[in-house]
């Protein structure tokens, strides 16, 4: 039995070291996979995604049986990534009319959808509300203006349109200021304290044209404690409660949103599925039965905590420089597949794929290639002495990687590779200098 790489956490379920130290994934050596597709490539261990959906699927529903997980698709979206979802019984969070599109071209059941967003097109809210002919599941209202809206839609349509509410919860989470959504000057819902939220659920139950099945917030991404969601089940659960008392009807479905953390680093601990079950359902319990209301539905949307650990990015070393102030070695990707690190700081681990037990020699800045001193993937690799030509693998780099990377410089998005059980499977080429220049005129 080979062994496990050292900072087994941040790696995919399957990686192995094998006895003459290469990096194996679902039994394949990744720098030959690296070779064989080409560099920077993206691979996706299929049993760590399955292994991750279930374990959220199974730690709400033992907890909680009338609860969802809605997998949110902006950490990553593609038709393959689709069919697992589905075969693993998960719902759907999306932000635009093109991940909506995605899905539905996958197969993906409409009702199984959720739309969100603070700004949704008209053309984009009518499409969702006639996908699969009979709509998406939910449209998450983030504004009066976008309620009044989807009334005049479900009215022209003769049926109403199902809507959460999203409240703007007030929560502050300990996160990166770009990414806690839930604290009150947010740009994101409906301000609890200026009443906007009643007057919306006052409107919607007033309105034959929608129908108000739930109420949504979300407290920030990354986070390592469940609290924050937990409180906001909390103010869900309240708010349910208070609008009920006013209209007579109760919202039916909670949603505390997403946000559960990963360890990019040696020194982090991920947030684990069954302690943030744990913290939600048991608030929830407590709020229901302290308001005396039936039961609600619980959906919760991890994007990040799904895709994360299962994607490792691969790259090719090129030149390692030494200067007084640093070592840096250069691969052949960056900020162009990898943006975290130059808008977050982002931090992260790296490895080299065919020489896993080799000792760590020195601390290296690894560059990116684009032309900007910020593109820096990891500040302070510790690695042995990288010779060009090596491949160097990232791990944790599942989430938010491809859905923001960019052509920038015009280098061509990286290829994705799905490997299960010893087999690796293409699920997205590499882009091609035809690919960059398709939409141009001449
Ligand atoms: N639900 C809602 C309403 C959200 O706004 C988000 C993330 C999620 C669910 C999923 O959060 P997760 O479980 O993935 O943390 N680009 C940033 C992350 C932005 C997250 C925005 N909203 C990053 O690379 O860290």
């Amino acid at each position: 039995m080979a062994e496990r790489p050292n900072h087994a956490h941040l790696w995919p379920d399957t990686a192995r070291i094998s006895r003459d130290g290469r990096l194996l994934i679902a039994g394949l050596d990744v720098a030959a996979l690296a070779r064989e597709y080409g560099t920077p490539l993206y691979l996706y261990d299929e049993d760590t995604l399955r292994g991750q959906m279930r374990a959220f699927r199974q730690a709400f529903a033992s907890r909680w049986p009338q609860s969802a997980v809605a997998y949110a698709g902006k950490a990553y979206l593609s038709p393959a990534l689709c069919a697992l979802l589905m075969e693993e019984g998960l719902e759907l969070d999306t932000v635009s009319a093109g991940e909506v599109g995605v899905a539905l071209r996958a197969g993906f059941p409409p009702e199984r959808i959720h739309l969100h967003g603070n700004m949704k097109p008209d053309a984009e809210l009518a499409s969702a509300l006639d996908a699969g002919g009979s709509g998406v599941g939910r449209v998450v209202v983030d504004s009066l203006d976008e309620l009044a809206r989807l009334e005049a839609l479900g009215r022209e349509r003769g049926r109403a349109a199902p809507v959460w509410l999203r409240v703007n919860p007030d929560v502050r989470a300990q996160t990166h200021a770009s990414i806690h959504t839930g604290h009150a000057d947010s740009k994101f819902g409906l301000d609890l304290a200026s009443g906007a939220v009643l007057e919306a659920a006052r409107r919607a139950a007033a309105s034959p044209w929608l129908d108000l099945a739930g109420l949504h917030a979300h407290a920030g991404s990354q986070l390592f404690d469940a609290a924050p969601a937990a409180q906001v089940v909390a103010t869900l659960a309240g708010l349910a409660a208070t609008i009920r008392d006013e209209t007579g009807a109760a919202p039916r479905e909670l949603s505390p949103g997403g946000g559960v953390g990963v360890a990019y680093t040696p020194e982090e601990r991920p947030l684990d599925p069954g302690a943030y079950a744990g913290a939600l359902c048991a608030m929830l319990r407590e709020e229901a039965e302290r308001l005396r209301l039936p039961p609600p539905r619980l959906i919760v949307e991890p994007g990040r905590a799904i895709v994360a650990r299962a994607g490792v990015a691969l790259y090719t070393t090129g030149p390692r420089k030494v200067t007084p102030h640093a070592v840096f070695v250069s691969v052949d990707g960056g900020m162009g597949d990898n943006p975290r690190p130059a808008l977050y700081g982002a931090r992260y681990h790296a490895a080299l794929a065919g020489r896993m037990t080799a000792p760590a020699t020195e601390t290296v800045q690894v560059a990116g290639r684009y032309c900007e001193s910020g593109d820096i993937l990891v500040q302070a690799a510790r690695l042995p002495e990288a010779r060009p030509g090596e491949i160097l693998a990232i791990p944790v780099s599942g989430a938010y990687h491809l859905p923001m990377a960019s052509n920038y410089n015009l280098v061509p998005r990286p290829a994705v590779v799905f490997v299960r059980e010893g087999r690796a499977r293409l699920v997205r080429r590499r882009e091609t200098l035809d690919d960059l220049i398709r939409l141009d005129a001449l």
